[in-house]
């Protein structure tokens, strides 16, 4: 662990103590079909920004059926360093905002966890003031922040950019303002919504992201005492207030892991309950596991799958909600691997999302790229191989290619999947799988 930072090191401290179960590798016995019944974890997605947005209340906010998950441990650190307490019981996460103190945001958070960006626009309409890193590229993409600063400039903010890398914003006063999105961000939309609740006037933000996880987060802040209009459209708008209050808040399930259980049911055949998922977030994602086969029942308790035979292959393209989320296209890369016959994916959102296709090739997968369509030819089943998990999805993809492979699979670096999988081998071993996790060594702490 030598050269890692110190606030790195705090970070894993933690995990450890919170009972995150690290894990340097897990290995995978396919071909063994899944049957019964699981609990889908809390949203990670929606999580994250709902934990920035306490920090805009002087007061209690608690949140419900929070993942313990690397990314949200994350999140507490941070927000305890800038002097906010965070008390994290079971699921049940309590952040008091009262004692904020700090609005810098040391770098070496920043690359641990690039979606830290949207404390910007919470800090802003805290305390008129913010400072945090460029988050850089990183494997799925260049990851650029232009659209949070246009936004966050419309409020009224004065953004600075250092040449470290530093981002410096401060706004005397912020004003409601008409934002036009020319593509519908997520965290841009985040960031301007946080930033706008305790502005001054009002907020319309055009060509805002509908995603699930962004209504979660204005019903949050409505809760929290916003006025905000127009939630799930793509046009959003935000009447400030001058003060919040002590609220409570559950968190929804995680569509994409959902969807990645669900193609891990497909992989493996078999059948499964996925209690806490909600089928109408999964628009295009169960249009499309229907056409290769897979029957999928909807309720409100959860989502029903099972699936008998090898996917038949089809074509699929990437966007922004209700489009097929990127998240998922790692997942589908594996599912079109096995397929009978050949698919298409075209990606729109994420231009580095394809990495997991050089460890799905070494596990037999006929996969081809050209920039960013990927042409697959299915091939059943695959074997098992030695690969490691390139990012957060492209690692679950390759456990899902794991349950359609003949022998062991051992994937490494599964410090990835943590970020965002609460227990994957519990949950999966807990439908039959043959999943063994390998824990991280002590030497290496
Ligand atoms: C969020 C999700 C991520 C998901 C993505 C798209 C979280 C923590 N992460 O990421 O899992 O894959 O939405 O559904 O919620 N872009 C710009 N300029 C910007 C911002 C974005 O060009 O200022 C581009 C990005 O490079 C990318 C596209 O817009 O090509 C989508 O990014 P965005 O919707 O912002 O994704 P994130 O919020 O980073």
């Amino acid at each position: 662990m030598a050269g890692q930072p110190k606030l790195f090191l705090q970070h894993k401290i933690r995990y450890e103590i919170l009972g995150g179960n690290g894990l340097s590798g897990i290995e995978i016995e396919g071909l063994c079909p899944l049957d019964g019944e699981i609990v889908i974890q809390g949203s990670k997605n929606a999580a994250l920004p709902m934990m920035a947005a306490a920090v805009l209340h002087r007061g209690i906010t608690v949140l419900k059926n929070v993942p313990r998950i690397r990314d949200v441990f994350c999140m507490m650190d941070i927000l305890e360093s800038m002097g906010c307490s965070c008390e994290l019981e079971g699921h049940q996460l309590a952040i008091d905002g009262q004692t904020l103190k700090r609005i810098a945001i040391p770098r070496a958070y920043v690359t641990a966890m690039r979606s830290s960006i949207v404390l910007l626009g919470a800090f802003l309409g805290r305390c008129g003031e913010a400072a945090t890193y460029y988050p850089g590229g990183c494997s799925i993409g260049s990851r650029p922040i232009d659209l949070h600063l246009y936004g966050l400039r419309k409020l009224g903010a004065k953004i600075e950019e250092q040449g470290d890398g530093k981002i410096a914003a401060r706004a005397d006063k912020l004003c409601g303002s008409r934002i036009r999105f020319p593509f519908p961000s997520v965290g841009a939309t985040e960031n301007v919504l946080l930033a706008a609740v305790r502005a001054g006037g009002t907020t319309v933000v055009e060509g805002a992201a509908r995603e699930p996880e962004i209504i979660s987060l204005c019903r949050m802040l409505n809760g929290m005492g916003a006025r905000i209009s127009g939630i799930g459209e793509d046009t959003i708008v935000v009447e400030g207030v001058s003060g919040l209050h002590d609220s409570e808040y559950t968190v929804p399930g995680d569509r994409i892991v959902a969807g990645t259980y669900l193609s891990c049911v497909m992989a493996a055949t078999g059948r499964a309950c996925l209690r806490g998922a909600d089928g109408a977030e999964l628009p295009e994602v169960l249009k499309i596991m229907r056409h290769m086969g897979a029957e999928v029942e909807t309720a409100p308790s959860g989502v029903r799958v099972s699936m008998r035979r090898r996917p038949k292959p089809v074509s699929l393209k990437t966007g922004p909600y209700p489009g097929f989320p990127t998240d998922l296209q790692s997942p589908m890369l594996s599912l079109l691997s096995i397929s009978d016959g050949c698919g298409q994916v075209r990606e729109t959102v994420f231009e580095g999302r394809f990495a997991t296709a050089r460890e799905l090739r070494k596990m037999g997968a006929c996969i081809d790229i050209d920039g960013s369509q990927a042409v697959v030819s299915g091939r059943y089943p695959l074997h098992g191989a030695v690969v490691s998990a390139p990012d957060l999805r492209g690692g679950a993809a390759l456990v899902v290619a794991a349950l359609a492979a003949e022998g062991r699979t051992e994937i490494s670096g599964c410090g990835h999947i943590l970020r965002g999988y609460e227990d994957i081998c519990g949950d999966l071993n807990a439908l039959g799988a043959r999943i063994l996790r390998r824990p991280e060594e002590t030497a290496a702490r």
